[in-house]
């Protein structure tokens, strides 16, 4: 499968999906510009974010590990995809105790309020390589979750910059 592929399985082609389009091709080329051999990504309900990485990490030699607090393993069923993959179904808070490797990318799109994903922050940054990448999705679409953390990052003085793509995507770099 590859990222075309999504594309049209998400049935994104229209340009009433544009911005759906920039987030699923956003999220591939921040994996491959990093040649990225480990990410970990919180949430994986409709696995677009999934099957982003995945196809970068077909060409990169990588793995993505998910982790949700539902069980999505069938999300994925391309058996090539596949095996770039590894599904935890655990909190992410209880699935960061049991990381050690540093990461490329953490992609953070799990729950949505502001102590979750500062929560998420606090715990998975550690993880994040230095020059690796901490993406968070949504932060245009709810303000006073993902995107007053965004906020809060910069302030702190955190090199990150929030871009428009499919309800707001922040990259920040460590
Ligand atoms: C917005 S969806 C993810 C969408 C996905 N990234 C995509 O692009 O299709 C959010 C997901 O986060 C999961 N979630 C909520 N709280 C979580 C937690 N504490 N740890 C892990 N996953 C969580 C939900 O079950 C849901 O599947």
């Amino acid at each position: 499968m590859t990222i075309s592929d999504v594309v049209e399985h998400y049935k994104l082609k229209d340009p009433e999906h544009w911005g759906a389009q920039g987030y699923i091709y956003l999220l591939y080329s921040l994996a491959l510009a990093t040649n990225a051999q480990l990410i970990y990504e919180i949430g994986v309900n409709g696995a677009r974010s999934t099957h982003a990485f995945l196809c970068a990490m077909q060409i990169t030699g990588g793995q993505l590990w998910s982790c949700d607090v539902v069980d999505y393993d069938h999300r994925v069923t391309d058996e090539k995809l596949r095996k770039h993959w590894g599904f935890f179904h655990t909190p992410a808070a209880e699935w960061r105790k049991s990381l050690s490797s540093q990461c490329d990318i953490v992609f953070i799109d799990g729950h949505h309020n502001y102590e979750f994903v500062s929560e998420d922050v606090e715990n998975f940054w550690p993880f994040v390589k230095k020059g690796g990448l901490m993406v968070l999705h949504d932060t245009k679409y709810m303000e006073r979750g993902p995107g007053e953390v965004f906020r809060e990052l910069k302030e702190q003085g955190v090199e990150i910059i929030d871009l428009p793509t499919q309800h707001g995507i922040a990259v920040a770099r460590k």
